[in-house]
Protein backbone atom coordinates (compact mmCIF):
# COMPACT_ATOMS: atom_id res chain seq x y z
CA UNK A 1 0.00 0.00 0.00
CA UNK A 2 1.17 3.54 -0.72
CA UNK A 3 2.09 5.99 2.00
CA UNK A 4 2.50 2.96 5.10
CA UNK A 5 -0.27 1.58 6.51
CA UNK A 6 -1.38 5.56 7.72
CA UNK A 7 -4.98 6.70 6.90
CA UNK A 8 -5.16 9.82 5.29
CA UNK A 9 -7.23 12.54 6.59
CA UNK A 10 -7.65 15.15 3.56
CA UNK A 11 -9.40 18.26 3.79
CA UNK A 12 -10.68 19.78 0.45
CA UNK A 13 -11.00 23.72 1.35
CA UNK A 14 -13.49 24.02 -1.92
CA UNK A 15 -13.82 28.03 -2.78
CA UNK A 16 -13.08 28.98 1.10
CA UNK A 17 -10.77 31.04 2.55
CA UNK A 18 -9.67 34.12 2.75
CA UNK A 19 -6.06 35.17 4.30
CA UNK A 20 -7.21 35.97 8.17
CA UNK A 21 -9.26 32.89 8.23
CA UNK A 22 -7.12 30.56 6.71
CA UNK A 23 -4.09 31.32 8.51
CA UNK A 24 -6.36 31.06 11.74
CA UNK A 25 -7.40 27.78 10.28
CA UNK A 26 -4.28 26.83 10.11
CA UNK A 27 -2.53 27.89 13.18
CA UNK A 28 -5.17 26.06 14.92
CA UNK A 29 -4.86 22.50 12.81
CA UNK A 30 -0.67 22.93 13.46
CA UNK A 31 -1.32 23.49 17.28
CA UNK A 32 -3.11 20.26 17.71
CA UNK A 33 0.24 18.11 16.80
CA UNK A 34 2.12 18.52 19.89
CA UNK A 35 5.37 18.40 18.12
CA UNK A 36 6.38 18.27 14.56
CA UNK A 37 8.06 14.21 15.68
CA UNK A 38 4.85 13.49 16.82
CA UNK A 39 4.46 9.66 15.10
CA UNK A 40 0.24 10.02 14.47
CA UNK A 41 -1.45 7.36 12.76
CA UNK A 42 -2.72 9.56 10.20
CA UNK A 43 -1.48 11.97 7.25
CA UNK A 44 -3.45 15.10 7.54
CA UNK A 45 -3.20 17.20 4.03
CA UNK A 46 -5.38 20.17 3.84
CA UNK A 47 -5.94 21.44 0.10
CA UNK A 48 -6.60 25.47 0.36
CA UNK A 49 -7.80 27.35 -2.42
CA UNK A 50 -4.89 28.24 -4.91
CA UNK A 51 -4.34 31.95 -3.88
CA UNK A 52 -3.39 30.62 -0.73
CA UNK A 53 -1.92 26.98 -1.14
CA UNK A 54 1.82 28.94 -1.75
CA UNK A 55 1.32 30.48 2.10
CA UNK A 56 -0.23 27.85 3.40
CA UNK A 57 2.46 25.73 2.66
CA UNK A 58 5.13 27.47 3.87
CA UNK A 59 3.44 27.99 7.49
CA UNK A 60 3.15 23.94 7.67
CA UNK A 61 6.55 23.04 6.29
CA UNK A 62 8.12 21.01 8.83
CA UNK A 63 4.86 20.31 10.65
CA UNK A 64 3.21 16.88 10.21
CA UNK A 65 0.68 18.49 7.64
CA UNK A 66 1.30 18.27 3.77
CA UNK A 67 -0.58 20.40 0.99
CA UNK A 68 -2.33 19.93 -2.26
CA UNK A 69 -3.87 21.75 -4.76
CA UNK A 70 -7.58 21.41 -5.76
CA UNK A 71 -6.76 21.35 -9.31
CA UNK A 72 -3.91 21.94 -12.28
CA UNK A 73 -3.66 22.21 -15.65
CA UNK A 74 -2.48 19.11 -18.20
CA UNK A 75 -0.18 21.83 -19.65
CA UNK A 76 3.12 22.81 -18.15
CA UNK A 77 3.46 26.39 -18.92
CA UNK A 78 2.56 28.91 -21.60
CA UNK A 79 -0.49 30.64 -23.09
CA UNK A 80 -3.32 29.05 -20.56
CA UNK A 81 -5.09 32.50 -19.10
CA UNK A 82 -6.11 31.28 -15.67
CA UNK A 83 -4.94 28.22 -15.33
CA UNK A 84 -2.72 26.48 -13.27
CA UNK A 85 0.25 23.97 -13.68
CA UNK A 86 1.38 21.02 -11.57
CA UNK A 87 5.06 22.42 -12.40
CA UNK A 88 3.75 25.34 -10.14
CA UNK A 89 2.01 23.18 -8.10
CA UNK A 90 5.18 21.64 -7.23
CA UNK A 91 7.24 24.83 -7.17
CA UNK A 92 4.98 25.98 -4.05
CA UNK A 93 6.09 22.89 -2.06
CA UNK A 94 2.58 20.84 -2.73
CA UNK A 95 2.72 17.26 -3.08
CA UNK A 96 -0.72 16.31 -3.85
CA UNK A 97 -3.39 17.43 -6.43
CA UNK A 98 -7.30 16.86 -6.44
CA UNK A 99 -8.41 15.99 -9.78
CA UNK A 100 -11.97 15.22 -11.44
CA UNK A 101 -13.62 16.51 -8.15
CA UNK A 102 -17.47 15.86 -9.20
CA UNK A 103 -18.04 19.91 -8.86
CA UNK A 104 -15.36 19.91 -11.70
CA UNK A 105 -16.75 17.49 -13.54
CA UNK A 106 -20.49 19.02 -12.83
CA UNK A 107 -19.62 22.71 -13.32
CA UNK A 108 -16.45 22.83 -15.88
CA UNK A 109 -16.92 19.61 -18.51
CA UNK A 110 -14.26 18.02 -17.15
CA UNK A 111 -14.68 14.74 -18.59
CA UNK A 112 -13.11 11.21 -17.71
CA UNK A 113 -10.58 12.00 -20.72
CA UNK A 114 -9.48 15.40 -19.25
CA UNK A 115 -8.85 14.23 -16.08
CA UNK A 116 -6.15 11.33 -17.05
CA UNK A 117 -4.48 14.05 -19.06
CA UNK A 118 -4.42 16.47 -15.76
CA UNK A 119 -3.43 13.34 -14.08
CA UNK A 120 -0.49 12.48 -15.96
CA UNK A 121 0.87 16.09 -16.25
CA UNK A 122 0.82 15.73 -12.28
CA UNK A 123 2.67 12.63 -12.20
CA UNK A 124 4.87 13.53 -14.47
CA UNK A 125 6.28 16.23 -12.19
CA UNK A 126 6.11 14.12 -9.09
CA UNK A 127 2.59 14.85 -7.49
CA UNK A 128 0.25 12.57 -6.01
CA UNK A 129 -3.30 13.00 -7.70
CA UNK A 130 -5.95 12.56 -5.80
CA UNK A 131 -8.69 11.36 -8.79
CA UNK A 132 -12.19 11.37 -7.50
CA UNK A 133 -14.91 9.06 -8.63
CA UNK A 134 -18.67 8.69 -8.05
CA UNK A 135 -22.11 8.19 -9.15
CA UNK A 136 -24.75 10.60 -9.07
CA UNK A 137 -28.06 9.90 -7.22
CA UNK A 138 -29.89 9.12 -10.56
CA UNK A 139 -26.88 6.81 -11.15
CA UNK A 140 -27.36 5.30 -7.75
CA UNK A 141 -31.47 4.89 -8.01
CA UNK A 142 -31.28 2.94 -12.03
CA UNK A 143 -28.62 0.32 -10.54
CA UNK A 144 -25.42 1.35 -12.69
CA UNK A 145 -22.94 2.99 -9.66
CA UNK A 146 -20.66 0.19 -10.25
CA UNK A 147 -20.71 0.36 -14.43
CA UNK A 148 -20.04 4.38 -13.85
CA UNK A 149 -17.19 3.65 -11.43
CA UNK A 150 -15.44 1.28 -13.61
CA UNK A 151 -16.04 3.66 -16.33
CA UNK A 152 -14.67 6.29 -14.24
CA UNK A 153 -11.78 4.66 -13.23
CA UNK A 154 -10.77 2.89 -16.45
CA UNK A 155 -10.88 6.74 -18.02
CA UNK A 156 -9.50 9.15 -15.40
CA UNK A 157 -6.67 6.95 -14.49
CA UNK A 158 -3.72 7.70 -16.55
CA UNK A 159 -1.90 5.11 -18.37
CA UNK A 160 1.50 5.62 -16.37
CA UNK A 161 -0.28 5.59 -13.19
CA UNK A 162 0.22 2.82 -10.78
CA UNK A 163 -1.50 1.74 -7.09
CA UNK A 164 1.55 3.29 -5.32
CA UNK A 165 1.81 7.01 -7.50
CA UNK A 166 -1.96 7.45 -7.10
CA UNK A 167 -4.85 8.19 -4.68
CA UNK A 168 -8.42 7.71 -5.34
CA UNK A 169 -10.95 9.44 -3.41
CA UNK A 170 -14.52 7.97 -4.18
CA UNK A 171 -17.07 10.40 -3.32
CA UNK A 172 -20.84 9.58 -4.39
CA UNK A 173 -21.96 12.99 -5.47
CA UNK A 174 -25.61 12.30 -3.76
CA UNK A 175 -23.46 12.40 0.01
CA UNK A 176 -21.15 15.23 -0.98
CA UNK A 177 -22.30 18.37 1.29
CA UNK A 178 -25.91 17.06 1.95
CA UNK A 179 -25.63 15.51 5.07
CA UNK A 180 -26.03 11.80 3.43
CA UNK A 181 -23.37 9.77 4.15
CA UNK A 182 -23.47 6.15 2.50
CA UNK A 183 -24.17 3.59 4.16
CA UNK A 184 -21.43 1.28 5.61
CA UNK A 185 -22.05 -1.51 3.44
CA UNK A 186 -22.35 1.10 0.32
CA UNK A 187 -18.86 2.15 1.14
CA UNK A 188 -17.55 -1.50 1.45
CA UNK A 189 -19.16 -2.52 -1.59
CA UNK A 190 -18.16 0.20 -3.99
CA UNK A 191 -14.53 0.36 -2.31
CA UNK A 192 -13.98 -3.47 -3.12
CA UNK A 193 -15.12 -2.53 -6.72
CA UNK A 194 -12.79 -0.01 -7.29
CA UNK A 195 -10.28 -2.52 -5.78
CA UNK A 196 -10.69 -4.99 -8.61
CA UNK A 197 -11.17 -2.58 -11.44
CA UNK A 198 -7.39 -1.48 -9.77
CA UNK A 199 -6.47 -5.28 -10.01
CA UNK A 200 -7.64 -5.06 -13.72
CA UNK A 201 -6.09 -1.90 -14.89
CA UNK A 202 -3.11 -1.82 -12.54
CA UNK A 203 -2.50 -5.05 -11.73
CA UNK A 204 -2.84 -4.91 -7.94
CA UNK A 205 -6.11 -4.34 -5.56
CA UNK A 206 -3.36 -2.96 -2.94
CA UNK A 207 -4.59 1.36 -3.80
CA UNK A 208 -5.27 3.63 -1.53
CA UNK A 209 -9.19 4.36 -1.38
CA UNK A 210 -10.37 7.64 0.41
CA UNK A 211 -13.89 7.95 0.95
CA UNK A 212 -15.82 11.37 0.58
CA UNK A 213 -19.44 12.76 1.36
CA UNK A 214 -20.62 14.35 4.26
CA UNK A 215 -17.81 13.29 6.71
CA UNK A 216 -18.04 14.52 10.03
CA UNK A 217 -16.80 13.76 13.39
CA UNK A 218 -19.99 12.04 14.34
CA UNK A 219 -19.71 9.67 11.40
CA UNK A 220 -16.05 9.30 11.39
CA UNK A 221 -15.51 6.84 13.52
CA UNK A 222 -18.16 4.21 11.32
CA UNK A 223 -16.61 5.29 8.38
CA UNK A 224 -13.09 4.41 9.49
CA UNK A 225 -14.42 0.92 10.82
CA UNK A 226 -13.80 -0.86 7.95
CA UNK A 227 -10.23 -1.93 6.24
CA UNK A 228 -11.67 -1.04 2.55
CA UNK A 229 -11.06 3.09 3.74
CA UNK A 230 -7.68 3.81 4.04
CA UNK A 231 -8.92 7.59 4.45
CA UNK A 232 -11.23 10.02 3.73
CA UNK A 233 -11.67 13.28 2.17
CA UNK A 234 -13.54 15.94 3.74
CA UNK A 235 -15.06 19.22 2.63
CA UNK A 236 -17.18 21.71 4.98
CA UNK A 237 -15.82 19.77 8.06
CA UNK A 238 -11.97 20.38 6.98
CA UNK A 239 -13.08 24.32 7.41
CA UNK A 240 -13.52 23.75 11.28
CA UNK A 241 -9.88 22.84 13.35
CA UNK A 242 -11.35 21.06 15.66
CA UNK A 243 -14.19 19.25 13.43
CA UNK A 244 -10.98 17.90 11.10
CA UNK A 245 -8.93 16.89 14.22
CA UNK A 246 -11.90 15.16 15.48
CA UNK A 247 -12.26 13.12 12.20
CA UNK A 248 -8.52 12.13 12.37
CA UNK A 249 -8.65 10.96 15.90
CA UNK A 250 -11.61 8.83 14.91
CA UNK A 251 -8.79 7.07 12.39
CA UNK A 252 -6.54 5.86 15.28
P1 LIG B 1 -18.51 17.44 2.19
O1 LIG B 1 -17.63 16.80 3.23
O2 LIG B 1 -18.81 18.88 2.46
O3 LIG B 1 -19.72 16.61 1.92
O4 LIG B 1 -17.66 17.47 0.82
C1 LIG B 1 -17.03 16.32 0.40
C2 LIG B 1 -16.16 16.64 -0.74
O5 LIG B 1 -16.63 17.00 -1.81
C3 LIG B 1 -14.70 16.57 -0.53
O6 LIG B 1 -14.00 16.68 -1.72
Amino acid sequence: MAFSNKKIIAGNWKMNGLKQDSWQLTNDLLNKFESPDDNFGFQMIICPPATLLSEITSMVEGSPIATGAQNCSDRLNGAYTGEISPIMVKDVGAKFVILGHSERRAYYGETNEIVALKAQSALDQGLTPIICIGETLEQKEVGSALAVIEDQFMNSVPVNATVDNIIIAYEPVWAIGTGKVATLQDIIDIHSKIREVAEKKLGSKNITILYGGSVKPTNAKEVFSTDEVNGVLVGGASLNADDFWNIAMASI
